[in-house]
C-alpha cells in the first residue's frame, strides 16, 4: 500500500511517498480503509522534531514512528480478535497513527461510527481538533449556559469547532479571527465577532466567564486581564512564548484571587467521538473545509497548515482503486 514516511526530522521535504506492507490489526484493533485524514500542527511538529523536546519521546537523532496522520475516517476492512463494536464494511472516524496510508490500524476505543450525514472528509476534519475544542470548554473551561465565552484564534482547525461546541451549550460567544474570517465566524454561530486587526479585545473593557485561546497570541497577563472576577483561561495552543507561560505561569497565577488559568492535552476517547456524532447529526456542528489534498500532496498540506492562516480543517483525500 502506498504511505507517507519520513526518515529524517525536517521540514516538508523529508515526507515520501512509498509503497510499504499492509499492517495487519492487533487483538485490540481495526483495520482501516482509509478514505480520508486530516492534517494537525501536530504533524508538523512531529516532522520538524520540534520543540526539540519531544525528541525525548520520538527519537532523539531520526522519527522512531516514521509515519505521520492523526485524524482518519474509512472503512472497516478486518478486526482484531477482541473487538466487539465494530464488524468489516462499517464507516467510522477516530485517531490512530499512520493515517496518511491506504490502510491504518486503529485502537477500538479511539474510534466511533461516521456520523451518518457526513461525508468521509468531513468525518476525517473532527477528531483531534473537535475533541480539543470540548475537553477545553467542558472539563478545563467548565461552560455553562449563559456564560460569556471568547473563542480567541476561532478560525483555524481548534476555533471553528470550539465556537460551535461553546453555543451547542448555550454559552454567549465572541470569536476572533483576523477580517477575512468574520463572516465565517458568524455563519457558525457567534454571536460576536472581533477582528483582532482592528481591535484588541484584551484592551476593550469587556469581561468574560471563560476565555479558550485555541490559538494564544496575547500574553497571559492580557488573557488575565480580560476574565471575569471567577473566570477560567484555557490554551489550547499559541505561539512558544504563550505556550511556556501557560505551563510555567498559569498554574501560580491561578494560586492569586479566584480566576484559574491552564493549558492541557487533548485526550482521543469513544465517549467524545460519540458525542460529537450526535452534535455532527442534529447539524449542531458543522466541520469547516478549507482545502484539500490527494496522499501524495500531504507535504503541500503540511506546508500550507503551517503558515498558520488556515480557514477550517485542511483534509487529505484517498483514492483507492476498487472503491467499495
Ligand atoms: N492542547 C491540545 O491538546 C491541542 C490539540 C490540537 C491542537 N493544539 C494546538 O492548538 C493550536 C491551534 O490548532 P489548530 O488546529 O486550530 O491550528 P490552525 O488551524 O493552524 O490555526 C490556524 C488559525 O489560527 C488563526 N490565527 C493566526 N494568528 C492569529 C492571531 N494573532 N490571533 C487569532 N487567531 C490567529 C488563523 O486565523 P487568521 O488567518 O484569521 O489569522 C487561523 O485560522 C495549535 O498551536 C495546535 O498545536 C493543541
Amino acid at each position: 500500500m502506498k504511505a507517507i514516511v519520513y526518515h529524517n526530522y525536517g521540514s516538508p521535504d523529508v515526507l515520501k511517498c512509498e509503497e510499504i506492507e499492509k499492517p495487519t490489526p492487533g487483538d485490540d484493533e481495526v483495520l482501516i480503509k482509509v478514505r480520508a485524514a486530516s492534517v494537525n500542527p501536530l504533524d508538523w511538529h512531529l516532522m520538524r522534531g520540534k520543540p526539540y523536546i519531544i525528541r525525548a519521546m520520538t527519537g532523539l537523532r531520526k522519527p522512531k514512528d516514521t509515519r505521520l496522520g492523526r485524524d482518519v475516517a474509512g472503512q472497516v476492512e478486518a478486526v482484531g480478535r477482541n473487538v466487539t463494536q465494530f464488524k468489516p464494511g462499517d464507516e467510522v472516524f477516530g485517531a490512530c497513527r499512520g493515517a496518511f496510508a491506504e490502510y491504518v490500524c486503529a485502537a477500538e476505543d479511539k474510534l466511533a461510527l461516521k456520523p451518518a450525514n457526513l461525508s468521509f472528509e468531513e468525518a476525517a476534519a473532527v477528531p483531534v481538533a473537535a475533541i480539543t475544542a470540548l475537553q477545553g470548554l467542558r472539563d478545563k473551561g467548565r461552560i455553562q449556559r449563559g456564560h460569556k465565552v471568547l473563542v480567541d484564534g476561532a478560525s483555524g482547525g481548534v476555533g471553528t469547532f470550539a465556537v460551535q461546541v461553546a453555543k451547542s451549550f448555550g454559552a454567549e460567544v465572541t470569536a476572533v479571527c483576523s477580517t477575512r474570517n468574520v463572516d465565517t465566524a458568524r455563519s457558525i454561530g457567534a454571536d460576536r465577532v472581533i477582528d483582532y486587526t482592528r481591535e484588541d479585545f484584551t484592551h476593550s473593557g469587556q469581561r468574560y466567564d471563560l476565555i479558550l485561546a485555541a490559538n494564544a497570541h496575547h500574553s497571559i497577563f492580557d488573557y488575565r486581564r480580560a476574565l471575569s472576577q471567577d473566570g477560567i483561561y484555557v490554551m489550547a495552543g499559541g505561539g512558544w512564548a504563550q505556550m511556556l507561560q501557560a505551563m510555567l505561569l498559569a498554574p501560580l497565577l491561578s494560586l492569586i484571587g479566584s480566576k484559574k488559568m491552564c493549558s492541557f492535552l487533548a485526550k482521543i476517547n469513544k465517549k467524545d467521538l460519540v458525542l460529537l456524532k450526535d452534535l455532527l447529526e442534529t447539524g449542531k456542528v458543522v466541520p469547516i473545509i478549507d482545502r484539500r489534498y490527494p496522499l501524495s500532496a500531504v507535504a503541500e498540506a503540511l506546508r500550507y497548515l503551517e503558515e498558520g492562516h488556515a480557514q477550517g480543517k485542511v483534509v487529505i483525500t484517498l483514492e483507492h482503486k476498487n472503491k467499495t
